[in-house]
């Protein structure tokens, strides 16, 4: 082995030729894939140049091998600690564009198009609900299926109604069809409780109608039942006066025209002053100046017998309202099928 001096000078040479190569290398590096390319090529234990350095120590002896050997680990040392502070610098970076990308700023105001609202025939139901409440009634729920005992044999409708027939009801298999009003829900409600009681009953009910402006085969209607000793038609009356001037306004005026319900006797139909042009006649009313509120009566007997109640001990009084023709009245709305069409453009007219 030769201990030429100028053999480790150049050895020493090649380490900081080497260091200097890396350097410049080092300066292009921008990913961590990079960087550990950059490595394999110095430090790597195949291809690395500074590992080359060290094998080739085993050529020189004496103060030339102390030498390049001390050389070749000052360029070891300099390379690994430069690959280091490289790796920080771009770990940093990696997890500071991250946090820039992910950056939420909670300051934003909220996007307020975004919102939801409640539907209209909603709030009009939450209205009516309210007046209700208020004066201690409760909600109640319950099944938009139903049988044909529930829905017409224990409201009294004869066995020929024509509301039982086919045009009317949507039938589903055997004996159970869709619920075409709220009120079997006031015999679910006597069976399962005793008077007295006063409920409201909410809920989609649905027809064979052809939708038109004023039809549509599923709508929205709100029962009443109220049941206790000593109830008279004055009761009904002063109670639906107060619910019409709670609704439309305290000038609103109501009327009671006679009707037939199979399961109300007497029945009538309630009528209040057009909101619209409080009496005056518009185009909300067709120019009669009233508007159609809502059906009623008084409990028939056969009910109270149907639910195991002594009809000569209790009476009560029933009503019944279409919810969507309520909020058309309200609404000044020509055609009730806007409601079901789920059209922004209307829906977003009713949010506040
Ligand atoms: N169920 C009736 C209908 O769908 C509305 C109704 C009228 C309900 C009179 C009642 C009532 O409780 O007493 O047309």
């Amino acid at each position: 082995m030769s201990s030429d001096p100028n053999d480790s000078a150049a050895n020493a040479g090649d380490a900081d030729g080497i260091v200097a190569r890396f350097e410049a290398d080092a300066l292009g590096i921008a990913d961590l894939d990079a960087l550990e390319e950059l490595r394999a090529s110095y430090l790597g234990r195949k291809r690395g140049a500074v590992t080359a350095l060290f094998q080739a120590l085993r050529e020189l002896d004496g103060d030339a091998k102390r030498a390049a050997g001390a050389a070749a680990n000052r360029a070891r040392q300099q390379i690994g600690a430069r690959l280091e502070q490289i790796e920080t610098e771009l770990r940093s970076a990696a997890t500071a564009s991250r946090e820039q990308a992910e950056l939420v700023d909670v300051t934003l105001p909220a996007i307020p198009d975004n919102l939801g609202g409640l539907h209209p025939i909603t709030q009009t139901l939450q209205e009516i609900q309210n007046v209700f409440v208020s004066m201690g009634y409760g909600v109640v729920d319950g099944p938009e299926v139903e049988t044909d005992w529930y829905n017409f044999g224990a409201l009294n409708f004869p066995e020929e109604h024509p509301a039982r027939d086919e045009q009317d009801t949507m039938r589903l298999a055997g004996d159970l069809l869709l619920r075409t009003h709220t009120s079997p829900v006031q015999i679910r409600y006597m069976e399962q409780h005793q008077p007295p009681l006063a409920i409201i009953v909410p809920g989609r009910v649905y027809r064979r109608d052809t939708p038109d402006a004023t039809h549509n085969p599923m709508f929205v209607q709100c029962e009443g039942l109220l049941v206790d000793t000593d109830i008279t038609l004055a009761d009904l009356k002063g109670t639906l006066d107060h619910f019409a001037k709670a609704l439309f306004g305290p000038g609103t005026k109501t009327r009671f025209r006679p009707g037939y319900f199979p399961f109300t006797e007497p029945s009538a139909e309630v009528d209040a002053t057009c909101p619209a042009c409080h009496g005056d006649g518009c185009r909300v009313c067709k120019g009669s100046g009233w508007v159609e509120l809502l059906g009623c009566g008084m409990v028939h007997p056969a009910l109270f017998e149907n639910v195991g109640y002594d009809p000569t001990k209790v009476q009560g009084f029933a009503f019944g309202m279409g919810v969507d023709r309520i909020a058309a009245v309200r609404y000044g709305l020509r055609d009730i099928r806007a409601y079901y069409d789920n059209d922004l453009r209307f829906l977003r007219q009713f949010t506040s």
